[in-house]
């Protein structure tokens, strides 16, 4: 039994073929309806969620199988006191596999200690969030036809932001890409994440400017920065509109730069930038059903 909890519990060749499953669901969905029929997948929602939630739901129900589960604690018996370890050993009785969201760094760990099926990190507080990154992937091998050799931007939170960590750490795992890290100086990337790029002979490049170097990136990852991380409302406040991509800022990029954000977006990519052709985040929000689907296929063996 595997459980994913970080990007890298897959190697490089399992990212390969899970990519290579994804795409192959895309182009013959018919193909896949049935190869689920009679599992169930659990999600355990502690924190608020659209897409990761309703995405794996979604993907369950598009391979023929079922799911149950909670989008809330106070939907739980979190509310009553229930441990994450309880829980999810109560949740083994009733389902095959199971995603969890947790506000806590950790949490999913702890669930894939205490649990009788795979457990799936859909999130834990600043920290991961591995299948964000293997949408991502999918996104930017489908847009670019490689993971290496690319020079990506990342723009926003980058200390809160576990989309960016998960993404930073799997992208390490190519050769030739080069990393652009555009934060105010109190979200910078934290030194944990820096120190493991730093192993794996990755290097990134610290900017405050987003205009000075955006004509340099193949990809740019915009991110929102996250309030319900923050201690206070006041650092938020003076933080929470320190990029704003709009259309004078894309003038200097290249045209076939893609614009990623794992969403949901607050103010950071101005709704004038959607019609551009270089906005691909809403591609990118369908690309997570299919890897979500294929990831499914494979930790149940299927
Ligand atoms: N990208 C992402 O995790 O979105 P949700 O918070 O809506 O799941």
């Amino acid at each position: 039994m595997r459980h994913i909890i970080d990007p890298t519990d897959l190697s490089r060749d399992e990212i390969g073929e899970l990519i290579a499953t994804a795409r192959d669901i895309t182009a013959n969905p018919a193909a896949y309806s049935e190869k689920c029929r009679g599992k169930i997948l659990a999600t355990m929602f502690y924190e608020p969620s659209t897409r990761t939630r309703l995405s794996f739901e979604s993907a369950m129900l598009s391979l023929g199988g079922s799911v149950i589960g909670f989008a809330s604690a106070d939907m739980s018996s979190a509310a009553k006191g229930e441990s994450v370890a309880d829980t999810v050993r109560v949740i083994s009785c009733y389902a095959d596999i199971c995603a969890i969201r947790h506000p806590k760094e950790g949490a999913a760990l702890v669930a894939a200690q205490y649990s009788g099926i795979p457990v799936i990190n859909a999130g834990d507080g600043g920290h991961q969030h591995p299948t964000q990154t293997f949408t991502d992937l999918l996104t930017i091998y489908s847009l670019k036809e490689a993971l290496s050799g690319l020079t990506v931007g990342f723009c926003g939170d980058l200390k809160f932001g576990r989309t960016v960590h998960s993404l930073l750490k799997a992208l390490c795992l190519y050769p030739d890409n080069k990393f652009i890290m555009v934060s105010p100086k109190e979200l910078k990337i934290p030194g944990y994440i820096r120190d493991e790029m730093a192993c794996r002979g990755c290097q990134a490049v610290e900017a405050a400017s987003l205009e000075d170097t955006i004509g340099q990136m193949d990809i740019l990852y915009m991110t929102r920065v996250q309030r319900e991380r923050f201690f206070n409302e006041e650092d938020y406040v003076r933080l929470k509109d320190s990029y704003i991509l709009d259309m004078d800022k894309l003038a200097g990029a290249k045209p076939d730069m893609a614009i990623l954000h794992p969403l949901p977006r607050v103010n950071e990519i101005a709704p004038e930038v959607d019609g551009d052709p270089r906005a691909r985040y809403f591609e990118q929000v369908r690309y997570g059903k299919y890897v979500r689907m294929a990831l499914i296929l494979k930790l149940l063996g299927l």
